[in-house]
This record gives structure tokens, sequence and C-alpha cells, in this order.
């Protein structure tokens, strides 16, 4: 190979510039010409694409977000999309492509590799709700964030003999809520993976309150069966509960400096990726278990959910 383009698509996630480094430079290193596509499969659709020497990826290790863009393409489930995509990266010299991103980036990749074009997909979204790997780039800083917040709120709700109900982000997956939970020492957590009743919490937040505590905080993930305004004004309208108080953190988890655990992890993930495409490797994801990075077939992983959804 001479030539290979990298992308990240999707929802961007802390993590993702470290990837683009490493995956860079281990192709120069290699001496193969790395390709930036722009804004996910949208620069594949609209023929941006941006050469990335290695001084382009300096300083950009602790950087948060995407220097090349990141993006749905709705438009890429298309097969005649998919192809046009494949003649334009070998119209460029382009010989494989790593595609930074979730489920549904993912998809996007096999259905490249279907095709016959090379593709090895990166897990990087915060959400951490892939198949095959035990963590996926971003997830862990987008829970460090989730747990400041929660305990700044913490400080203002105990003041206020208040509960506070805290949104997280995941999608249809409660990871985040759950893991910012734990490290918070959350009263409650509700997620889409498991129907909670009004009644629970009610009971709940009695006992909290017999015990004298002055705060009830709920993190509530962003998928599950109530969002964070409306369980707010379910318990503000029952009686002898805590007052609610309600606080959807929304993109600021997906900004910021990646945590020393995400640059690690993206950095040995892009390392890995670009091996993979050297070794032959096409239609697989690079995988954490067990601390060590590998890859594995993407046909053999069960998918969540209709992964287009999140192209
Ligand atoms: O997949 C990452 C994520 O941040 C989800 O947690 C959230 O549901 C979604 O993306 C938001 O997507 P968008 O950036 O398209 O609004």
């Amino acid at each position: 190979m001479r030539k290979i383009g990298i992308l990240a698509s999707g929802g961007d996630s802390p993590g993702m510039n470290a990837c683009i480094r490493a995956a860079t430079r281990t192709a120069i290193y290699h001496g193969i010409e790395m390709v930036g596509v722009w804004d996910g499969f949208n620069g594949l659709v609209e023929q941006r694409l941006e050469p990335l020497p290695s001084r382009a990826v300096a300083g950009i290790l602790q950087r948060g977000g995407s220097v090349i863009g990141a993006g749905r393409c709705s438009s890429f489930r298309d097969a005649a999309v998919q192809r046009e995509a494949i003649a334009y990266m070998r119209s460029q010299g382009i010989e494989g492509l790593i595609v930074i991103g979730g489920d549904g980036s993912m998809a996007g990749a096999r259905e490249l590799h279907k095709l016959g074009f090379p593709t090895v997909t990166v897990p990087g979204t915060i959400d951490n709700d892939m198949p095959g790997t035990e963590i996926t780039i971003g997830s862990d800083t987008a829970i460090n964030t989730a747990m400041e917040a929660i305990d700044r709120l913490r400080d203002t709700a105990s003041s206020h003999n208040r509960a506070m109900i805290v949104e997280v982000m995941g999608r249809h997956c409660g990871y985040i809520a759950i893991m910012a939970g734990l490290a918070t020492g959350a009263e409650m957590v509700i997620t889409p993976e498991r129907h909670t009743e009004l009644t629970d919490i009610f009971r709940e937040m009695e006992d909290e309150r017999e015990r004298g505590k002055r705060h009830f905080i709920v993190v509530l993930a962003e998928g599950a069966q109530w969002k964070a305004a409306e369980l707010a004004g379910l318990i503000n309208e029952a009686p002898n509960q805590y007052e609610a108080r309600y606080t959807v953190l929304g993109y600021v988890q997906r900004g910021g400096i990646p945590s020393r655990f995400d640059r690690i992890l993206a950095t040995r993930m892009g390392v890995t990726a670009v091996d993979a495409l050297l070794d032959g490797k096409s239609g697989v994801l690079v995988t954490w278990n067990n601390n060590r990075c590998t890859v594995q077939e993407v046909e053999s992983l069960a998918p969540h959910q209709d992964p287009w959804n999140e192209t």
C-alpha cells in the first residue's frame, strides 16, 4: 500500500485526534502516505480530502474533537454512493480506509469492505455501545466530564434539599449513566436497559429523606423512559418528595481534553488499525479486551440495533 485514508464518522468523541495522529505517524513510518477525509463519509461523497503529512497531526494528541471533522451521512446507505466513493478513492490512489466511529460508521465500513475495498473500523463513540470491544474511544472522558458535573450539582442539591435529575448522553445505552452514577455515589441511575417504576423512585426518596439525606441525585440516561424535565415534573407533582430540579449535560460530554486513558487507547488503536491494513486485513473492528488491542471480523459481531440509524 502506498496511500491510505482516514475519516471520523458519526458523533465526535474525545481521543479521535489521538487516533488520527497515531495512525498517520504509523503509516508514515511504513512509508505510506495518509489522507484525511473531511466530515466522515461526507468527504468521500463530496470529494473533500486533506493530505496529512507528519506536521499536520502535530499538537493534536491532547485536543478534543476531530481535526478532519466528523459527521453523519445518510446518503452513504446507498450502494451506488458507496461504489462512487470507492471509485473516487481509487482515482486518488487510496488503497485502504480507516473509519473511526460507532455502530453506524462500522456498517458503512463493512459495506465498502464487501464491495472489495480494504477497510478497518476503530471504535470511537462516547456511548460505549459497540459489540466486540470492552471500551470505545471517548467514553472514559465523557464519564469524567459527567462525574465532575454531578459532583458540582450535588453541592447545590445538598444546600437546597433538592432532588437533582442529571440527564447524560448514551443514545440507547445506559453505560455513561451507570458509570457516572457509580463514580459519584448517585442515589439512583435510570437506564434504557431496565424499566423503572415511579413508585420505586418515590419509595427510595422517602427512605433517603428519613435517613436525613439533603440531596437525591438521579442519573438519567438520555434513552431512558423519561426525559429529565418530565421526571422532574412528576417528582414535583407528588406530595412529600424532594423539590426537583434537572440538568441536561448534553454536548459538553462530547468535547474537551481527552483523558489519559482515551489518549493511550486511541493511540494503540490507531497503530493497530494501520498494522491490520498492512497485514491485508479488511472488514475488521479494532477491539480492546483484557488489556489487549486486537482486531475482530465485523461479520462475527452482533449489532445492538439497526446500525444505519447512527451513520
Ligand atoms: O453517539 C454519540 C451521541 O453523542 C449520543 O450520545 C447522542 O444520542 C447522539 O450522539 C447525538 O447526536 P447528534 O450529534 O447527531 O445530535
